[in-house]
Order: structure tokens, then C-alpha cells, then sequence
């Protein structure tokens, strides 16, 4: 099986209610159901690879209070390898309140909580779990200074990281250069590009991918939604469009399609065979509420896939 793979990154509770439609600001809706999932994106993409059968382990933070031993004892039961999630004394731990739509489409707001608390010193702490690791997946729902650190310590190492810079912000340069994979969804990679460049789509897809490439990063995978997926580097790119599926919940649809690319490229994979394998994973993830409930395992992906091979459909 080889390497592990490495997830840095955040762990939340989710608090998800299901409604027509996304209210508007000042607005008052009726929601339809409500439910609470394990998420958080770092978690998230720890669970999907664990339920892909690669080994996995987890650097990151849960509260001392009833949400984070439950979310640690997911973890563990999900077969991810989470020694170094720390309990955090006299913190609670994160907590996102989702709003997902009947399209399956969501707005999401996140409370840090003990994911604020990460810091290099806890990287610093674990740097042999950092350089014997196969490949590295993080996101930005930890403090930006202790991503730098393990973004820095990973190449140093010589260790190819994937970056889901999600949610938005903007970053600098030196990061990016140290990327393997930046995996940005349509708000992220119109944000990293300035705020001028509007919205992405498949159209526009191409002039986007390339001002990112400049930046540094050695190939960009923009996610766009049911559109599917543009991926480039610095001498080829395409469009993956999305696997045709009957969509309930896109929550963590991002975290699915990474740890899905993370155990393709571990497994030796192209580049563009292994975008088409994170879209299946990705794909199959959207069928299903919650975040890590819908992960996949990869008996369930290669039999999606061997369906969508004979033209068939998953709707
Ligand atoms: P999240 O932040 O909720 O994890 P995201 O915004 O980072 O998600 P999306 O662009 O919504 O990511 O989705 C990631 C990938 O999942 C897409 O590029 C596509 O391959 C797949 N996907 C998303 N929605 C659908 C859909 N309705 N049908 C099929 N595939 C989908
Ligand atoms: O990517 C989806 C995740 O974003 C959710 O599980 C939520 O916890 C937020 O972190």
C-alpha cells in the first residue's frame, strides 16, 4: 500500500437544515429537516480516503467539550489514524451551520473554534508524520501561518502537497509555489486571481487556470460545481465535465474530489486520470447527505465507474 497520506486541517461539527431554498439577507424561511453530520474539510478528506483503503493519518484540533470527543471517535471508527488530533482544554470545538437547498446546493458558515488553535508548533511536533508521508492534503480552515509552516516543511521535504485553499482568501506567491495542487472552487480561484476577474466557468475556465499557474502552483484543478472540473499545468489542461448524477447534498462534494485525487496520484495515476477518478468520488459524494456519511468506498467507485463506462447513468 505504501506511504500514508497526511490531512492537515480542520474538524467540525455540522448543523445542517434542509430548506427550498437559501434565505435571503433579513429573511425568515421554514426549514424542512435539520441534522447533524461529522464535517470539517480536513476531516472530511481524511474519511474519504480512509474509505478509499489508503492509510491515513490526521493532524489537527477538536474542544474539550461533548461535539469533540465524538468527532475524534468518528475519526477512529472511519480508520483514520488521528493520535495527533489534539483535545484542546477550555476551547469548543468547530462548528459549521449549513443551508442546503432542494437542488442540493449549500451556503456554509464555519466557527473555528479549536481549529484556530492549530499552530506550528503542533506541525512542528509531528514532522515525522510530515516527511515520511506519501502526499499532503490541507486547506485553509486553519490558521494561515501554520499552513505556511507545513506548506515550507513539506518541500523542504520534498513531500507533493495538495492545497484546497477553501474558504477564500487570497495568498501569497512564495505559497503557492511550494504546491503540487491547488484545487480552488469557482469563489476561490476568482478570488486568488483578484477580484476583477468575476466569475469562473467553463468558458472563461482556461484564462483563469493560467493566471493561477503563474502564481506558482504546479497544476490547478478549478472545480466548477455540476459543470465539472478544469485541470491544467504549464503544458496541457481539459475539462472534465461531472459525472451525470441525481444530486441531494454537495456538502463536501470539494473534500471528496481531493482525497479521491490524493489516493489516485498515491496509486501512480496521470494527472488526468486521476482528476476523472476524484470527479467519480466526487460525484457519488453529492448522491448522499452530509459530509462524511457520503464519502465513497472504492468498491462503490469502481462499480460507478464501470456503469458510467457502458453509457450509463446514476440519476
Ligand atoms: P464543498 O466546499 O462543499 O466541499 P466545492 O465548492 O469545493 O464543495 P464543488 O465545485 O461544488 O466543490 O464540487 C466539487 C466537484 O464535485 C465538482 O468539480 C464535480 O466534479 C463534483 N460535483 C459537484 N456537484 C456535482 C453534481 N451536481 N453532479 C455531479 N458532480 C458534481
Ligand atoms: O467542505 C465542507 C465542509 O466545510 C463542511 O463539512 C463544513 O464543516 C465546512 O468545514
Amino acid at each position: 500500500m505504501g506511504k500514508h497520506i497526511l490531512v492537515v486541517g480542520s474538524i467540525n461539527l455540522d448543523l445542517v437544515v434542509s430548506t427550498n431554498r437559501i434565505p435571503q439577507v433579513g429573511e425568515t424561511i421554514k426549514g424542512n429537516n435539520f441534522q447533524t453530520f461529522f464535517g470539517g474539510k480536513g476531516a472530511n478528506q481524511a474519511v474519504g480516503v480512509a474509505r478509499l483503503g489508503h492509510p491515513v493519518r490526521m493532524i489537527g484540533r477538536v474542544g474539550d467539550d461533548e461535539f469533540g470527543h465524538r468527532l475524534r471517535r468518528a475519526l477512529d471508527q472511519a480508520g483514520v489514524q488521528a493520535e495527533a488530533v489534539r483535545v484542546t482544554p477550555r476551547t469548543p470545538s468547530g462548528v459549521a451551520l449549513i443551508t442546503v437547498e432542494s437542488q442540493g446546493r449549500n451556503s456554509i458558515v464555519v466557527v473555528s473554534g479549536a481549529n484556530g488553535k492549530l499552530t506550528p508548533r503542533d506541525i512542528e511536533r509531528k514532522l515525522a508524520l510530515v516527511r515520511s508521508a506519501g502526499l499532503i492534503l490541507t486547506q485553509l480552515e486553519a490558521p494561515l501561518e501554520t499552513v505556511d509552516y507545513l506548506i515550507t516543511a513539506a518541500a523542504r521535504s520534498g513531500v507533493p502537497l495538495i492545497l484546497d485553499p477553501a474558504p477564500a482568501q487570497k495568498l501569497p506567491s512564495d505559497l503557492l509555489k511550494k504546491v503540487r495542487w491547488l484545487t480552488p472552487n469557482e469563489t476561490e480561484a476568482s478570488i486568488l486571481c483578484g477580484a476583477s476577474s468575476g466569475a469562473v466557468t467553463p468558458e472563461n475556465a482556461r484564462s483563469v487556470a493560467e493566471s493561477l499557474l503563474k502564481k506558482g502552483p504546479e497544476n490547478v484543478a478549478i472545480k466548477l460545481g455540476s459543470r465539472g472540473v478544469y485541470w491544467a499545468t504549464d503544458h496541457a489542461r481539459a475539462l472534465i465535465p461531472a459525472f451525470k448524477v441525481r444530486a441531494v447534498d454537495s456538502t463536501a462534494a470539494g473534500d471528496a474530489f481531493n482525497a479521491g485525487l490524493a489516493v489516485s496520484l498515491m496509486r501512480g495515476a496521470t494527472p488526468l486520470e486521476a482528476v476523472r477518478f476524484a470527479s467519480a468520488v466526487a460525484a457519488l459524494s453529492v448522491t448522499r447527505a452530509g459530509a462524511q456519511p457520503s464519502m465513497p468506498t472504492a468498491r462503490e467507485v469502481s462499480r460507478f465507474l464501470k456503469v458510467m463506462e457502458k453509457g450509463g447513468n446514476n440519476t
